[in-house]
């Protein structure tokens, strides 16, 4: 039997979260005094909370100290706590549900690869925490996206080499870590920020159990 490991991103691919991190980024640059657009937030999906601080200072041409980095880094945590407080199952994308059930069904193992230190409790909050065989997250890697160690980890833990791994991703980032990890990369989003990807599906709606079929036999 044909058999892939089915590696999610979490944040713009299971759940609409991507808002809420771009909020939370937007606010705490305001506040330092400076925008920070959607088309710059582009490039800080995927990417690991102080990489996304650094970038977000270089764009405001700020320099602080250590302490009031680390003061901003929880601060803005906080913020975006208190937005994935109020989540529940309406914020899952469309179709992931059955899509993960697909997968499941057919034997299929499957993980979660995120840079987020928040997504066990956001998948328990959306309760889809039981469709992952495994869950590598910001706690578990050392190398942020677009480095492939989130998902060459979770490769391994599902057993599976990672030429016969396949990754859903919205971040350009994270398109990058999955063809570095030499796994099957599908955007999902807007094929010409993801155009580095094997596939791009607006979302889950357009992905057909024809192509998943092709995909786990191919
Ligand atoms: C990624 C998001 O999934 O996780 C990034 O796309 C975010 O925007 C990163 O910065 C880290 O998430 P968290 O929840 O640990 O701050
Ligand atoms: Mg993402």
């Amino acid at each position: 039997m044909n058999k892939k490991g089915f590696i999610f991103d979490l944040d713009g691919v299971i759940v609409d979260t991507a808002k809420y991190h771009y909020l939370a980024w937007k606010n705490l640059a305001n506040n330092l005094g400076f925008e920070f657009t959607e088309e710059q937030n582009e490039l800080f999906k995927g990417v690991s909370r102080i990489a996304s601080l650094k970038l977000l200072l270089e764009i405001g041409g700020k320099t602080i100290s250590q302490e009031e980095f680390d003061q901003l880094l929880i601060s803005k945590n906080d913020e975006y706590l208190e937005y994935i407080e109020q989540m529940d199952e309406s914020e899952i994308l469309p179709d992931v549900p059955r899509v993960l059930q697909y997968l499941k069904q057919q034997g299929m193992p499957i993980a979660l690869g995120s840079a987020s230190k928040n997504a066990t409790p956001i998948l328990e909050k959306v309760k889809l925490i039981s469709y992952f065989d495994t869950i590598v997250d910001g706690n578990g890697v050392t190398k942020a996206k677009p480095d492939p160690e989130v998902f060459l980890l979770g490769a391994s833990q599902l057993d599976m080499a990672a030429d016969q791994c396949v990754v859903f991703e919205d971040s350009i980032a994270g398109i990058q870590a999955a063809n570095k990890a030499n796994m099957i990369s599908i955007g999902i989003g807007d094929p010409e920020v993801l155009h580095e990807a094997d596939y791009v599906f607006a979302n889950f709606t357009d992905i057909s159990i024809q192509f998943l079929n092709n995909i786990i036999a191919g």
